[in-house]
This record gives C-alpha cells, sequence and structure tokens, in this order.
C-alpha cells in the first residue's frame, strides 16, 4: 500500500543538484544524494532507494523493469526525471503502478537551441579545420587561394534552406535563431502549428521526405519515442543533398549512427554537427575519426541557468506531490 506519512518524505537523489535545487530539497525532504563523478550504477540506484517515496533521477540512469520491480522500489509514489527527455524511464510501467513521472520542460529550450545554431556555424563555417589547420600552418592566416578557396564555405547562410525535424519549444527556438541569419526556414512537424509558423517564419511541410531533399541543413528537434527512434537511416541520408549538414541536438537514436558514419565516410552527405549520440555517455570511435563532424558532449542544456531551472523544477514537483499532495503541472503520464 502506497501511502503519505505526516514526517518529512524520503527520497533518493542520483546526482548532486545546483545550490538552488538542493536548497529545496533541504527544506522538505530527508534524502540521500549520489556523489559519484559518473552515472549511478543500477544496483547502488536499488540498494538506495530503499524506503523512499521519491526518486529524482537523471537521462543516464534507466529506470526499467529490473529497477521498477525490485522490491525495494515499492514504496515510491513518484519520478522526476532531472531532464525534458524521459525515453530512460519505462513510463508505461509506472504507469500501470499509477506512479507519476515528471520532465523539466521549458528550462533548456534557450540553451538547446544555441548549440543547434552553433553547430550550424560550425559545420557550415568548418570552424574546427580552420583553428587546426592555423595552429598548424606556419605560414599565418593568407590563405593559398588557388588550394583553398575551392574547399571553402563561399554561400553565406541567408541563401540556406534549413529544416527542422520537430517543431517543439526547442525548434521553434532555433527557427527564430535562423531567420536572424536570413535562412529560408522549413519544418516538418507531427503537430501542426500553422499560426506559430507563419508568426516566426516557418514553411510546414507534410512529408518529411520533401524536407529532407530540399533542405541544406537538417535539425533534429524532436523527442526521441517509439515513433522517432531511428528516423533517419540510409533511405533518409540518401535523400539529402550530397552538401547537407545534418545537425542533432536531440537524441542519439533518432539516428541509424552506423548508416551516418557511413554516409559521412562515403560524402552522401557533407557533414554533421552532434550533441547527442546513440550509446551515450560513449561515443562510437568511427564519428571521432571523421573530419568532416563537428562532435559536442551532450551540453544542449549546460548553461548555469537552465541545469538551475530543471533542478528548481524537479525538486518542485516532488514537493508539490510529495509534501502538498498536488498533482504536479510537468507530469509525463
Ligand atoms: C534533456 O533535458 O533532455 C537534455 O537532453 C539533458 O541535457
Amino acid at each position: 500500500q502506497r501511502f503519505f506519512s505526516s514526517t518529512k518524505p524520503r527520497i533518493y537523489v542520483t546526482r548532486v543538484l545546483p545550490d538552488q535545487a538542493m536548497k529545496i530539497l533541504d527544506q522538505y525532504f530527508e534524502y540521500d544524494v549520489f556523489r559519484g563523478n559518473s552515472a549511478i550504477p543500477q544496483d547502488t540506484l536499488i540498494k538506495n532507494v530503499k524506503d523512499c517515496v521519491g526518486l529524482l533521477c537523471l537521462l543516464t540512469d534507466p529506470i526499467n523493469e529490473t529497477v521498477i520491480s525490485h522490491p525495494n522500489f515499492s514504496k515510491i509514489k513518484m519520478v522526476a526525471n532531472y531532464a525534458v527527455g524521459y525515453e530512460n524511464v519505462n513510463v508505461a510501467k509506472l504507469s500501470e503502478l499509477k506512479i507519476p513521472v515528471t520532465n523539466t520542460p521549458g528550462c533548456l529550450t534557450e540553451a538547446t537551441a544555441d548549440i543547434a545554431m552553433s553547430l550550424i556555424l560550425a559545420t557550415h563555417q568548418r570552424f574546427l579545420q580552420h583553428d587546426q589547420a592555423l595552429r598548424s600552418n606556419q605560414n599565418g592566416t593568407i590563405l593559398n587561394f588557388q588550394k583553398d578557396t575551392q574547399d571553402l564555405n563561399l554561400d553565406p547562410l541567408c541563401n540556406k534552406t534549413l529544416g527542422i525535424v520537430g517543431l517543439g519549444r526547442i525548434g521553434q527556438a532555433l527557427a527564430i535563431r535562423a531567420r536572424g541569419f536570413g535562412m529560408k526556414i522549413l519544418a516538418y512537424t507531427r503537430t501542426p502549428r500553422p499560426k506559430i509558423s507563419q508568426r516566426i517564419g516557418v514553411e510546414e511541410l507534410t512529408k518529411m521526405d520533401d524536407l529532407l531533399q530540399y533542405s541544406d541543413f537538417v535539425s533534429l528537434n524532436c523527442p526521441c519515442t517509439e515513433q522517432t527512434k531511428h528516423l533517419i537511416g540510409m533511405e533518409q541520408l540518401k535523400m539529402m543533398k550530397e552538401s547537407a549538414i545534418l545537425i542533432n541536438t536531440a537524441r542519439g537514436k533518432i539516428v541509424v549512427e552506423d548508416d551516418l558514419i557511413y554516409a559521412l565516410k562515403k560524402r552522401i552527405i557533407k557533414a554533421a554537427g552532434l550533441d547527442v549520440f546513440y550509446n551515450e555517455p560513449k561515443i562510437n570511435p568511427e564519428l571521432s575519426k571523421l573530419q568532416n563532424t563537428v562532435l559536442l558532449p551532450h551540453i544542449g542544456s549546460a548553461t548555469t541557468r537552465a541545469r538551475a531551472g530543471m533542478g528548481i523544477l524537479a525538486a518542485q514537483s516532488l514537493v508539490d506531490y510529495l509534501v502538498h499532495k498536488k498533482w504536479p503541472k510537468n507530469f509525463v503520464n
């Protein structure tokens, strides 16, 4: 029987959160926190969740059948995921047990859109190659025009088309940034948003194939669900222009990574800018060997403001439900 007690509820937290969030936890909960430098091992999580009514966890913590069906999990009444994505949590199973799951929408929109725009600029302008060349080139900044200019990107972004897959908060924030650079914006989205699209200057397409064919940059900004897992494989990569660049700040599993690596090697597409990977936190070594990639260590939400906002929201959701017995606003089930 899951029940509320009158003492401070006991919860487990799988990572030290920003101060503002820890203060909320201090005030309302009895809690332990995992202080390791990497993701908490599953057996440690299972051991520590015993007698807890709430769990505050991260994307790197699979809250799967093994965890959920363990006797130590039996008192859990709520799971707060410190991320907007929640594919690490078996939400269906928790719903069956009537355990609410919350995420942290809204806090990282601008931060992630900044990273997507930065990857567009970095891949287009080939910043990394220029930086490396300049550091190793004794001749300084003067280009060998005969040799080098043909290899440069001479077309400015205002002549380019960006195709956004997923026009939620982050997709919209990216569109606004890219419009600032004069880009033409196409979008393919599960939920048509004609009014918003018109306001921010986005042309919504009804077929993803069209977006792939017409875009110079394809940016993935959708969640990873059963429908979007492996959305981009060889067939889709072949539809893209040879000069096209794929940007992924959403989730690694939306792309068949081996197909992407092949396409980059064979120049089926030109380049990729990636902040997320298939087997995070590991990265496929083949990707790091390629010159036509810009790779970031999943920093889409890594601003102080975003992380603090996420922490406060996750902690507050636990307070709402476990202390004030109110249904949290940002539940996902
Ligand atoms: C999220 O919140 O889903 C982000 O990817 C975490 O950085």
